[in-house]
């Protein structure tokens, strides 16, 4: 049994991650956790596979030299692209958002018809669909790439008349498809949940990934020390561009709490 609560390493290409990283410290509040932002090459979801694939391995062999000893790939784009070549690299547990996603999903919709938002990067890989169409081919399923969301989400806009005109620029046809069930595939996007569930009404399932990532995450270490359950973890930021933009964001996504972030060089030609 461990005597000391482990480590947990999370990437994403900014701030979107920051909503995985807030479910994992409410589920497990005595880890510490190591969050790198690469917001040098934000954004990820217009970039090719290749580059993503690079960018994420850069991204964990940063978290693995921070001793982490486990990563969680905290962006759906990178998940979508890059996540099982890294299970494959490296010995620790690496998890990604889209399996928690496609099983919160299977078990909210009742009609089978399910939406799918993403990056364009996730939604070109056709992911979420491969992997829904694996648990129940009769599914109907209607994917959106929505890039401008990340930009409002990294701009801090959350809410008004822009976020609404882009809301419904994505959304009206989808509205139109008799989904009940909407899977947020970007980790930036819970943060317009309200402008989405605006749009589409309260009766849509919004399905984001990041509580069921958490308890993903908690399975993985099974049982601890009690002692370990009395202490608090802390978390360290880094980001590859920026410091100061991102710490002023991050508070949006952490329930008000103030960070600091420090600045690294991850990359590995350099
Ligand atoms: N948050 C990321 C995702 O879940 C990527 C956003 C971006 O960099 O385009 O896909």
């Amino acid at each position: 049994m461990k005597s000391k609560a482990p480590a947990i390493g999370l990437f994403d290409s900014g701030v979107g991650g920051l909503t995985v990283l807030r479910e994992l410290q409410l589920t497990l509040p005595h880890f510490d956790f190591v969050y790198l932002g690469d917001s040098a090459r934000f954004p990820y979801g217009s970039k090719s596979a290749s580059t993503i694939a690079q960018y994420s391995k850069e991204c964990a062999e940063f978290l693995v030299k921070q001793d982490v000893e486990m990563i969680v790939v905290a962006c759906n784009t990178a998940s979508s692209f890059a996540l099982n070549t890294l299970v494959g690299q490296y010995q620790l547990p690496i998890i990604g958002t889209i399996e928690s996603a496609v099983c919160c999903a299977l078990q909210a919709t009742k009609t089978g018809r399910i939406g799918v938002l993403g990056t364009e990067g996730t939604i070109s890989s056709r992911v979420y669909e491969k992997r829904l169409a694996a648990f129940n081919p009769d599914l109907h399923v209607y994917s959106k790439a929505c890039p401008l969301f990340v930009a409002l989400v990294e701009e801090g806009m959350l809410s008004g008349e822009i976020v609404d005109q882009v809301v419904e620029l994505y959304l009206s046809e989808l509205k139109t498809q008799n989904i009940d069930t909407l899977i947020l595939g970007c980790t930036h996007y819970p943060l317009l949940a309200n402008a989405i569930r605006g749009f589409l009404g309260d009766s849509i399932s919004l399905i984001e990934c990041s509580a069921a990532v958490a308890q993903e995450a908690s399975k993985t270490f099974g049982q601890l020390d009690s002692s370990i359950h009395n202490t608090h973890g802390s978390t360290k930021f880094f980001v590859t561009d920026d410091p100061k933009h991102f710490s002023r964001l991050a508070p949006k996504f952490l329930g008000g709490v103030q960070i600091e972030s420090k600045l690294v060089d991850i990359r590995t030609d350099s």
